[in-house]
């Protein structure tokens, strides 16, 4: 692992790292998959983390052993249909919303002048990170629309870095998904995971909620790697 003297940069996964929108996906992805007649399991539910939304319904229905079933345009339909109810569920959001320490987090990194970019799958991110009152202290954010691969692989997470002009090594990438923990460390940047250590034991560091998310404590866990 990297000196933590070397890091200058951060790089953010959005949905289940700075607010719990993930579990918005999550309840407008069960209602969909109820809709189609495939079963909703933790182990599905912790697949589709950080995974695209076409690649989420392909999961899903595979999943439940439908994946030629359906027609292209049958799939924009189901994948629109979870969007507006994604929609739905995101209208009441706000800045109470986000994560423990989060916020706090953010702005300290900011005021000590570490770059700050956005690596989400999310086409609504700009939307989110807006709601939370939080897109202020993002220097710059990985357009998703422009990607040839998603998490896992490492595309969005090098974009990431280079977008704020520095190298992989220079810069942390935080997640709560097991793709996206795969797609920081393909990139070459040191991987915080958010969450069960037995799901994210691939990361570098692994915190168990986002209120242990200090410099202080990234500074420590450096120190003793997990991986
Ligand atoms: C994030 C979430 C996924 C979601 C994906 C696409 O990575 O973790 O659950 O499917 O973004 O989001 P979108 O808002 O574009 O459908
Ligand atoms: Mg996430």
């Amino acid at each position: 692992m990297v000196d933590f003297e070397q890091i200058k940069g951060f790089v953010f996964d959005l949905d289940g790292v700075i607010a719990n929108t993930s579990a918005y996906h999550a309840k407008a992805w069960h209602q969909l998959a109820d809709e189609l007649g495939v079963e909703w399991t933790d182990d599905l539910a912790n697949q589709l983390k950080g995974v695209s939304r076409m690649d989420s319904l392909n999961l899903i229905l595979k999943s439940g052993g439908k994946e030629n079933d359906y027609t292209e345009d049958e799939k924009k339909k189901f994948a629109a249909e979870k969007n507006d109810n994604y929609l739905k569920l995101l209208e009441t959001l706000d800045s109470s919303e986000i994560l423990p320490g989060m916020g706090e987090f953010i702005k300290d990194i900011s005021e000590r002048h570490y770059l700050i970019s956005l690596a989400s799958s999310s086409k609504n991110s700009p939307r989110v990170l807006e709601k939370l009152n939080l897109a202020k202290y993002f220097n710059e954010r990985v357009d998703p629309a422009t990607l040839k691969h998603g998490k896992p692989d490492p595309e969005i997470y090098r974009r990431g870095a280079e977008i704020l002009n520095l190298k992989p090594e220079e810069c942390i990438g935080l997640e709560d998904a097991i793709a996206g923990v795969k797609s920081i460390n393909g990139a070459g940047e040191t991987s915080l995971g958010i969450g069960d250590s037995k799901l994210l034991h691939e990361a570098d560091i692994i915190f168990k909620d986002t209120s242990q998310v200090t410099l202080e404590n990234i500074k420590n866990a450096m120190l003793i790697p997990s991986r």
